[in-house]
């Protein structure tokens, strides 16, 4: 069984972000579960000087990324921009220096809004984060979903369905893509790979 983390860039009740991470389960390949976490609102503003003892809330979404074999975040785009409450949780999952959780972890992201556009400009953002980061990005088409408040379910209760088959389809594609690397080890290979190239390096 595959265990893929899911993360929302929205804390927001209503979010959009969250449905569609919600809908997922049901378009995952056979002998993959999805769990959306809950709680980088929890998160404080990372302080460096709040390293030595980390809070709980910290402890808990560094071990959720560790013990993932995925992770597929699904950011909105505020002013142009990935939401401060995302790069927050980015960056206590990057620490401790030299143990961040995002080395080699195969990641696949997507953005959505209800604009014309879909959030493209924070997706750019937030692939160039993960790169940065040394996660294995998963790339399958780019899935950056405008007027996502017709794609989805209309009322409350049908909201986590993703009504749209070609987005639908493109999501089932990107959760494929994401089997595969778990399959293939494609992170740990990623990583093997950067060693390599950071001891050459070293001469
Ligand atoms: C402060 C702020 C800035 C926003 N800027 C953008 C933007 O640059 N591009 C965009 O497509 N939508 C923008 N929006 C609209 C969001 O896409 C919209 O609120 C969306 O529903 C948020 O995602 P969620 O539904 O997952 O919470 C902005 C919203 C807020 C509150």
């Amino acid at each position: 069984m595959s265990r893929v983390l899911a993360i929302s860039g929205s804390i927001r009740t209503e979010s959009f972000n969250t449905a569609l991470l919600n809908a997922f389960g049901s378009l995952a390949p056979e002998g993959m579960s999805i769990e959306v976490f809950k709680g980088i609102d929890e998160l404080p503003h990372f302080n460096q000087d709040l390293e030595g003892d980390v809070p709980a809330s910290v402890t808990r979404l560094r071990e959720a990324v560790q013990a993932a074999d995925a992770v597929i975040i699904s950011t909105p785009e505020y002013n142009r921009a990935i939401p401060g409450v995302l790069k927050n949780a980015l960056d206590w999952a990057s620490r401790p220096y030299g143990q961040s959780s995002w080395q080699g972890k195969p990641v696949a992201a997507l953005s959505a809004s209800p604009g014309a556009q879909g959030g493209v400009r924070a997706l750019e953002e937030l692939t160039g984060q993960l790169q940065n980061l040394s996660a294995y990005l998963v790339r399958g088409p780019e899935i950056a979903i405008p007027e996502v408040h017709t794609r989805l379910g209309a009322d409350a209760d049908a909201r986590a369905t993703l009504t749209d088959p070609a987005t639908a389809g493109m999501v089932k594609y990107l959760l494929e893509a994401l089997q595969v690397a778990i399959d293939t080890k494609a992170g740990e290979n990623h990583v093997k790979a950067l060693g390599a190239w950071a001891a050459s390096l070293n001469g």
